[in-house]
């Protein structure tokens, strides 16, 4: 009995019998030859049957042959396997397939979007969704190894939570056991982040999913994945020169065709991108048809807050943060965020970074004493009860001496989909939802039984 191998290993077993599995790709019928691709996760091969048998396109067969070079004038460049076939002497079908709905081998571009993900398991067969796949195993591989070699710790945080204002809409949960209350998708890890600092890890990270029920567009799904990370006893300057290190060296690593437009990644004041380029995330390339060419900037100093809608009713303006409730207000603007003073001039410790005009990331650091954060609560207009409802738990955690923190997260999707060239983080989500937030493929969101409602005290 052969043991099945992979094709890529097929290229040094010339003149040797080997077994090898997979789907078939495409056929080619040539009088009493026929010839066959034969797919599996490793690569392509091409297989010679000495007479016809009945295999259909994506049939998942097993094959025992003989493994020859190929003739000169056969020899096909474009495929790793190209210079080599297999002489097939014994197939096996493993099972048999109905027709697909729609084309494999080509990039799926022309093919309706709704169609691509009711068979998403179809299209992610295709070329280009494998390397995107594989592609996103590697850069998390190596963010993965550059964290843990610099004292990193992987921690998971919950996903049934407590509404966090990142200032999007919660998915909630109701919950059976306590009827008439609800848990909430994360919208981010930010505050178990954290409370893992007043926790003593010192050096966190996560790749997280994260949900916030906005409207859907093409660098935004209702549930994406943020590289995640918190660091204590760090300033702004570290956070960002250990994450452009990241940066760089993953690109170097994965994509070593890529050119940096500016190393290191240039640094542009929230008001300055705003005046030059009308945008806190400016594209910076010369050339944007240069698929190689990646132009990142830090966004720095960025008003800590911004008018909101109407007034309070002493006539007072009503304030929103303009990123994160957590953050701490900028060197040297403190005593006026304590004070409550010129509220629309304080700047806060906000950092974001951007890559060819799309916001990849963005961090801060945070008001580690709960007296600061209290003040910024203050200053958005929440009344004492609510901030001991919402945000009592912070601030008692804040109390037990909770280091000097701040970190920053990546939208891993859009920097992933921006590299591979993809107009779309779709492309490099395995199964995402449409742009109203379906999953075509498994028909959610569903109705669920008056049963499930009773007991959930929905009814
Ligand atoms: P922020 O809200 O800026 O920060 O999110 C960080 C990054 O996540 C990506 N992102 C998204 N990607 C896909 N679909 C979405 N709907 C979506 N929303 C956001 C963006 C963004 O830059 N807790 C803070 C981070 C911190 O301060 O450490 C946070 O979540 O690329």
């Amino acid at each position: 009995m052969l043991e099945r191998i992979l094709i890529k290993n097929t290229l040094n077993q010339t003149g040797e019998k080997v077994k090898i599995a997979g789907r078939v790709g495409a056929r080619r019928d040539h009088g009493k030859l026929a010839f066959i691709d034969l797919i599996d996760c490793s690569g392509i091969l091409q297989v010679v049957l000495k007479e016809a048998e009945d295999l259909r396109l994506n049939d998942v067969i097993a094959i025992e042959g003989i493994i020859n070079k190929r003739p000169e004038n056969m020899i096909n460049k474009e495929i790793e396997t190209g210079g080599i076939e297999m002489q097939a002497e014994k197939i096996e079908i493993l099972n048999k397939a109905d027709t697909t709905p729609f084309e494999l081998n080509t990039d799926g571009h022309e093919v309706n979007e709704e169609i691509r993900l009711k068979y998403r398991y179809l299209d992610l067969r295709r070329n280009r969704l494998q390397k995107n796949f594989k592609i996103r195993h590697q850069i998390t591989r190596f963010i993965r190894n550059f964290l843990s070699e610099r004292d990193f710790t992987e921690i998971e945080t919950p996903l049934l939570t407590k509404s966090t204002p990142e200032g999007a809409r919660d998915y909630v949960v109701p919950s059976r056991l306590q009827p008439g209350k609800f848990y909430a998708l994360p919208q981010s890890p930010q505050q178990y982040k954290q409370l893992l600092m007043v926790a003593g890890f010192e050096k966190y990270f996560q790749i997280a999913k994260c949900f916030r029920d906005e409207d859907t567009r093409g660098d935004r799904q209702p549930e994406f994945t943020q590289l995640d990370m918190e660091m204590s006893f760090v300033g702004q300057e570290e956070v960002m020169k250990l994450n452009e290190e990241l940066v760089i060296e993953t690109i170097k690593n994965v994509y070593p065709d890529k050119k940096f437009l500016q190393l290191p990644f240039p640094r542009i004041s929230y008001k300055e991108a705003m005046e030059k380029y009308g945008t806190d995330r400016p594209d910076l390339r010369k050339d944007k048809n240069n698929q190689n060419e990646l132009a990142f900037c830090w966004v720095v100093d960025f008003p800590f807050f911004e008018k909101d809608k109407g007034l309070n009713p002493d006539g007072s303006p009503k304030w929103t943060f303009t990123h994160n409730p957590f953050s701490a207000a900028a060197p040297g603007w403190h005593e006026k965020l304590m004070k409550k003073k010129d509220i629309e001039k304080i700047i806060a410790a906000q950092y974001d970074i951007v890559l060819n005009g799309f916001e990849i990331g963005g961090g801060s650091i945070r008001n580690h004493k709960p007296e600061a954060l209290k003040k910024v609560l203050e200053i958005i207009g929440l009344k004492e009860k609510d901030i001991e409802e919402n945000f009592g738990h912070m601030l008692k955690a804040l109390a037990f001496g909770a280091p000097p923190h701040g970190g920053i997260a990546f939208g891993l999707d859009r920097f992933i989909a921006i590299l591979q060239n993809e107009p779309n983080i779709r492309e490099v989500i395995a199964f995402p939802k449409t742009g109203d937030g379906r999953d075509l493929m498994m028909n959610a969101p569903s109705e669920i039984t008056k049963e499930q409602l009773k007991e959930l005290g929905q009814l």
